[in-house]
């Protein structure tokens, strides 16, 4: 049944420009929007700007420029990166519109008129940079109790609106209502505030001391406090903004979606305005938690605030958004790095969906003469001794699709990123387990050669869908790679996915990379090109000289044997052993044994030719986590240079390659 769903992001302050805080709240928001979309939901996706205040008075003025002026400048700024992050809002509101402004004018004069708001004395702990008045007994040592800046006693006559009498009613609803806020953990945190008592709210500032805000309809001496105006933009946007009218039809909200350090006004001050206006509390307030950079507070004075634009060229749009929801479980705090964020791009997208896309269409190009496959229906049941693991992973994605709403539901976005991966993973294993590129040589074998490849394709096809709300480029991308030309702004998930909608004959339109894989840097290395190439020929495991890692030579085949008997641990301490995730492989021309592999070492990507070309199919080997010796001399072999040499067991011809069974960095130390 189609259910109404109107999801909000805070409105953000114009006076700096966005930095991943900001763009993180905004995917998470945009994440559910797609996927009720998806589900055929009605949606209703807000975001926009809180232009009023002194801190955007403050920031026009050390501009130059008028507050209006200053905030139309801004806004693009917001627009563009909400564009290039693929956000999908339905409305974008900003705090100076004429309507919004008329909209908060008509409920303070109502409030007023019900005797909700009243006039008086008051003298108290004002913070600049909050913009409100602390109590007495809220400060200690003169600083504000939430930022922890000097504040200073200022006497006023202000406008306060009755909070207080709220307070027993919004206790009872918090523990009346579980998903009211959530996470769950975060109730004790408002119940624990609601225990001392709830002090009326100063809803005005005088225009003396601030002349940027909504004038007070009845004392046009003040501007409105910035959170009275802003908070009121998640019913005045659905009064004015198309599509309209839209109040009965999207009110009370689903979800708003804030930061942890903005809960307390959106579940305390919001809440009881609603109380006082006479109207619906929204369903769920969810508060995430905050990212630190390389461990540290992000902020303006300390410069390390994150441009989501750059990461965007460096990344990708899907892979920010990817990293953003599967590093850190959603309410929990996490740390933004290039390093994390590169080992998760390569890791989980490059060489995972990425690559499974990329051989898969490859198997049926080569194979298939482009097409999808054909496989008689009920074949795989039949033989389900034969396919076991196929039909594992075809089951398994099937489950996964009946789980969607449950994870959704309760936020596990980087639980429900795991199982997506982990599904694509299944995919590789039963591919490997049938080695199609050795069934490709053997006519008899065609059928199991067409239902594996059939089977990857549909997978691929079905794990589009579950990406999409994450990921909606990298989705469309896959479907057209499959030939496919799929309409994800139709509510594909309202029914259950049903196996097999992937028609076989569809021309495939293999294209580019997934997901380019990045470079990792970590910090203080060089980048790889200016890593010393030198041209001397081999020797084995020489010590480096320098503190820049070598490049080292060789391929396993052509190594020298004459080892000592014993060596000592200083000895062996000089070889350097690592793991490298295979990137690409290909044989080198005329040679039956020596293969051409990419790896990625983590910190760098290396090239090496290796003699194991008589054992392994390259399509086999991309993907595979290897050991690799990292600090051999290059070496040329048949004129190709060879940048380590990979670690293999057997005698005379390689017989088998040393793996890592579980899932590690590429790079680790080898001891
Ligand atoms: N204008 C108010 C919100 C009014 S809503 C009616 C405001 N704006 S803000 O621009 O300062 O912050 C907006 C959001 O960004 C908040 O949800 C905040 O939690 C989030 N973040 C700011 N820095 C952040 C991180 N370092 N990490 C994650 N989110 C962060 O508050």
């Amino acid at each position: 049944m189609q259910q109404t769903f109107y999801i909000t992001t805070p409105i953000y302050y114009v006076n700096d420009v966005p930095h991943i805080g900001h763009a993180y709240t905004t995917v998470a928001a945009d994440v559910l929007a797609r996927y009720h979309r998806l589900r055929g939901d009605d949606v209703f996706f807000l975001t926009g700007l809180d232009e009023h205040g002194q801190k955007v008075q403050q920031a026009a003025a050390k501009a130059g420029i008028d507050p209006q002026t200053y905030c139309d400048g801004m806004v693009p700024r917001f627009r563009s990166l909400w564009n290039r992050l693929d956000i999908s809002n339905d409305a974008f509101v900003r705090t100076t519109d004429l309507k919004h402004k008329e909209f908060v004018q008509k409920q303070l004069q109502a409030l007023y008129d019900n005797g909700l708001i009243y006039q008086k004395d008051y003298t108290g702990w004002y913070c600049t940079f909050d913009e409100r008045f602390w109590t007495e007994k809220d400060v200690a040592a003169g600083l504000c109790p939430d930022c922890k800046r000097p504040v200073e006693q200022l006497s006023e006559s202000n406008y306060f609106f009755r909070m207080g009498q709220y307070q027993d009613r919004l206790i009872k609803h918090i523990q009346d209502n579980p998903h009211f806020i959530r996470p769950l953990s975060r109730n004790n945190e408002v119940l624990g505030f609601l225990q001392k008592p709830l002090e009326d709210l100063s809803i005005s500032r005088p225009k003396s001391r601030l002349s940027w805000g909504i004038e007070l309809p009845f004392d046009p001496g003040y501007v409105t406090y910035v959170w009275f105006d802003a908070l009121v933009n998640y019913i005045s946007a659905l009064e004015y903004l198309p599509p309209k009218p839209s109040f009965d039809r999207y009110w009370p909200a689903s979800i708003h979606l804030v930061g942890k350090d903005i809960l307390t006004t959106h579940a305390v001050y919001w809440s009881t305005m609603l109380m006082a206006l006479g109207i619906a509390l929204p369903t769920t307030i969810f508060a995430h938690g905050w990212w630190t950079v390389n461990g540290e507070k992000m902020s303006k004075s300390r410069g390390n605030a994150i441009d989501p634009n750059k990461v965007v060229d460096e990344f990708g749009t899907d892979a920010l958004r990817y990293f953003l929801l599967r590093e850190v479980p959603f309410g929990q705090d996490g740390d933004f790095s290039v390093q994390a964020l590169s080992r998760r791009t390569n890791s989980d997208l490059a060489n995972g969906i990425g690559n499974l896309l990329s051989r898969t269409l490859t198997m049926i190009d080569r194979n298939c003469d482009g097409t999808i496959p054909d496989v008689p229906q009920g074949y795989l049941e039949r033989e389900s001794e034969k396919y076991r693991l196929l039909l594992h992973a075809k089951e398994q994605l099937l489950t996964l699709g009946r789980h969607l709403d449950g994870f959704v539901e309760g936020f596990e976005f980087n639980d429900l990123l795991l199982h997506i991966t982990s599904r694509a993973t299944d995919v590789d294993i039963f591919i490997d387990e049938h080695e199609p590129w050795r069934l490709a040589k053997d006519p008899d074998k065609r059928l199991e050669l067409n239902a594996v490849l059939y089977t990857a394709a549909e997978c691929l096809r079905i794990l589009s869908l579950y990406i999409y709300p994450v990921m909606p480029s990298a989705a469309k991308n896959i479907t057209e790679q499959l030939g496919l030309d799929v309409d994800f702004s139709s509510p594909l998930l309202s029914q259950e996915i049903t196996w097999g909608e992937l028609q076989s004959g569809t021309k495939i339109r293999k294209g580019s990379a997934l997901f380019p894989r990045v470079e990792s840097k970590p910090q203080g290395a060089k980048p790889v090109s200016d890593a010393p190439t030198p041209s001397q020929p081999t020797t084995a495991a020489s010590t480096p000289t320098t503190t820049t890692p070598q490049i080292p030579a060789a391929p396993a085949a052509a190594q020298p044997a004459a080892a000592p008997a014993q060596i000592t641990i200083d000895e062996f301490m000089k070889i350097q052993l690592k793991t490298a995730t295979v990137l690409s492989a290909e044989r080198v021309p005329k040679s039956e044994k020596l293969l051409k592999l990419q790896v990625d070492l983590g910190s760098e990507q290396r090239q090496i030719v290796a003699g194991i070309g008589k054992k392994y199919e390259p399509e086999q080997l991309i993907g595979k986590k290897i050991v690799i010796v990292a600090n051999l001399k290059p070496a040329k072999l048949m004129g190709i240079e060879s940048q380590g040499m990979v670690l293999a067991a057997g005698d005379k011809d390689v017989g088998w390659l040393v793996t890592v069974l579980e899932e590690i960095d590429p790079g680790t130390k080898v001891k």
